[in-house]
C-alpha cells in the first residue's frame, strides 16, 4: 500500500472521546517500550509522527493518525510499565481494555512483542484476554535488528510452541524492524487488502 497522506488526529484519554468510529481502524498495543511509536512512524515513512522515547511510558493517550484519508491507526499505551504506581498502572489498563472492548470500528489488534525476549507472561495474558474477549489479532515481533538472524528465528520458533500449547492455530505473525524498515510492507498489505475486503462488503460500522 502506498502512503499518499498520514496525519495526526487526536489524542483521547477514553474510548469515548475517540474519532467518530466510521472508518476501518488498526491499533498497536504492546509493552511500553515494545517500539510501537517506532513502527507506526516506519509505516508511515515519517520521523516524528507518534512521539517515541527511550524511556518506558511515553504514550499514556490513545493517539488516532488519518491514513490515506481512509482508515485509522492507532497507537495506543503499553501495558505492564512497571514505574507506575499500582492504581496508574490499572487505570492505564482499564483504558487499553475498555477502548479494545467498545470500539467499533477496531478491525484488527497488532499485538507487539520484542523479539530478543523468550515468551512473557505478561504478553502471553494479554494475548489469551484476546482470544476469550474474540478481539481479532496478529503478532508482530520488533526490534528484528538488535538480534542476530538465527537467534531471532529460534526466538519466533518459542513463541509460537508456547502459543501452541493453548491455540489450536497460529494467527498472522510479521516480524519487523521500525529500524531497518522490515516487515511494514507486509503489515501495510494486510491492512490493504483488509480494507478492499470491507468496502466490497459495504461493512458500515454505524449501522
Ligand atoms: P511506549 O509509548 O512507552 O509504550 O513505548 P513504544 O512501544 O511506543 O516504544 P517506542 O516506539 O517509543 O520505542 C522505544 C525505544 O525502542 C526507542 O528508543 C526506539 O528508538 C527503540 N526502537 C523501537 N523500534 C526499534 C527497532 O526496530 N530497532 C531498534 N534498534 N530500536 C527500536
Ligand atoms: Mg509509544
Amino acid at each position: 500500500m502506498q502512503i499518499k497522506t498520514a496525519e495526526f488526529v487526536k489524542s483521547s484519554q477514553k474510548w469515548q472521546e475517540c474519532p467518530e468510529p466510521t472508518l476501518p481502524e488498526y491499533a498497536f498495543i504492546g509493552r511500553s517500550n515494545v517500539g510501537k511509536s517506532s513502527l507506526i512512524n516506519a509505516m508511515m515513512g515519517r520521523k516524528d509522527l507518534a512521539k517515541t522515547s527511550q524511556t518506558p511510558g511515553k504514550t499514556q493517550l490513545i493517539n488516532h493518525f488519518l491514513v490515506n484519508e481512509n482508515w485509522y491507526l492507532t497507537d495506543l499505551p503499553g501495558y505492564g510499565y512497571a514505574k507506575v504506581s499500582k492504581s496508574l498502572r490499572k487505570d492505564f489498563e482499564k483504558l487499553i481494555t475498555n477502548y479494545i472492548l467498545n470500539r467499533k470500528n477496531l478491525v484488527n489488534l497488532f499485538v507487539l512483542i520484542d523479539i530478543r525476549h523468550n515468551p512473557q507472561k505478561i504478553d502471553m495474558e494479554f494475548i489469551e484476554w484476546c482470544g476469550e474477549s474474540g478481539i481479532p489479532f496478529s503478532i508482530v515481533f520488533t526490534k528484528l535488528d538488535k538480534m542476530k538472524p538465527n537467534a531471532a528465528k529460534d526466538n519466533v520458533e518459542k513463541y509460537k510452541a508456547e502459543l501452541l500449547k493453548t491455540w489450536d492455530g497460529l494467527p498472522e505473525i510479521y516480524i519487523t524492524s521500525a529500524e531497518k524498515k522490515e516487515g511494514t510492507e507486509e503489515i501495510l498489505g494486510f491492512i490493504g487488502k483488509t480494507n478492499a475486503f470491507l468496502i466490497n462488503n459495504k461493512v458500515d460500522f454505524n449501522g
